[in-house]
């Protein structure tokens, strides 16, 4: 039995590791600390857990206990280079949700978060955690950089391809599309329903954070030609749909190719090969991934719908912490 440290526990992603925590076989106890909602008991914040979880106290960050054995940080960028080296050190397991460890190269963090990295050395010791990617598990590394949730849409629909096929590929041009609970729990105006109900656009165009940590994923599968990546807004509250158009210089068979992902996922519990395009409705509120692979002539075209909170974040979060642990992938996430 262990116990579990969620640093950030009161946002979006906080509230669904809450959920998986408290059901979780192994977990015995766990503390939520925060900043602004510290002193405040969890059910004022979530009264869905009224019945569920009673008496639990936010705590603050600055009492941040040592004694847990995992830590969760589901902090803003920028805030979990600040606990994480003094976790690593006293040999504790952490899982951030957040981009602070996810790009291998420290410069990479001045130009795409605007701060100067303060542990670069963590950066190449840490697991990128696509935690469905055939062979992932073996040697998971005390910090697990938990993987953005466009990146998780992407890169599972993309890995298997690019790592078979990757000298046919001419280009690849990657569309997403994400519910507003992305941006997390603090007020924006633009995401305000009055400005999403019956709209969609696109944002951050040519300078979404997610491009080089999609890069430097595909690039360690060798691929090595054109890529880019645009982001738009939906008018739901979660989920994330990816249409990936791949660019070939000769076809290939659709039995080829689909034969590499039905292998590449067989001892996945969560990706699931779809005959036809997924939708959203398929995925949200579970830890799954659908994924669809369509080739005509020298285009691939291939979609895939997850839910952002779960399987790009929380759910994936806690299948890393099963897989540190060598516990079954799916404990408490199956839902
Ligand atoms: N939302 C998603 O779909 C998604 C998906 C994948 C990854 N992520 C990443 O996961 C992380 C958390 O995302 P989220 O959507 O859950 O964010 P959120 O809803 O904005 O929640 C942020 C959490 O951090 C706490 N916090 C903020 N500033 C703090 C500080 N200075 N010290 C201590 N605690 C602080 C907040 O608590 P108080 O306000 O009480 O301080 C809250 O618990 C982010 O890095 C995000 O990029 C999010």
């Amino acid at each position: 039995m262990i116990s579990v440290g969620l640093i950030g526990g009161t946002g979006y992603t906080g509230k669904y590791l809450i959920k998986f925590l408290h059901r979780h076989t192994f977990v015995e106890d766990f503390s939520v600390y925060a900043n602004r909602s510290s002193g405040k008991y969890l059910n004022e914040l979530f009264p869905e857990f009224s019945g569920i979880i009673e008496n639990k106290k936010i705590e603050n960050i600055m009492n941040l206990s040592d004694k847990h054995d995992v830590y969760f940080l589901a902090l803003p960028h920028g805030e979990s280079v600040k606990y994480v080296p003094s976790l690593i050190e006293q040999n504790k397991k952490v899982i951030d949700l957040g981009g602070d460890f996810r790009l291998d190269d420290k410069e990479l963090y001045d130009t795409w978060y605007g701060f100067k990295h303060s542990v670069p050395e963590l950066l190449l010791k840490k697991t990128y955690g696509l935690a469905d990617i055939s062979g992932y598990g073996k040697n998971v590394s005390n910090l697990v950089a938990n993987p953005g949730c466009y990146p998780t849409s992407v890169l599972l629909a993309l890995i298997p391809f690019v790592k078979s096929f990757s000298e046919f590929i001419n280009g690849i041009c990657i569309v997403s599309y994400s519910g507003t609970s992305g941006a997390g729990r603090t007020a924006k105006e633009e995401l305000l329903l009055s400005e999403m109900d019956g709209n969609v656009k696109a944002y951050n165009v040519n300078k979404h954070r997610h491009y080089p940590e999609i890069k430097q994923e595909l690039m360690k599968y060798g691929f090595d030609s054109y890529l880019n990546f645009t982001t738009h807004l939906l008018p739901v509250e979660r989920g994330i749909y990816t249409t990936i158009s791949i660019h070939l210089s000769q076809s290939i068979p659709a039995k080829n190719i689909s034969d590499v992902y039905f292998d590449e996922y067989s001892k996945s519990g969560f990706v699931r090969i779809r005959n036809k395009p997924p939708e959203l409705k398929w995925v949200v509120n579970t830890n799954f991934c659908d994924i669809n692979i369509s080739v005509n002539e020298n285009t691939a075209i291939i979609t895939s719908a997850i839910d952002n909170l779960i399987k790009g974040a929380s759910g994936q979060a806690i299948q890393n912490m099963n897989k540190m642990f060598g516990w079954d992938e799916a404990l408490s996430i199956l839902c």
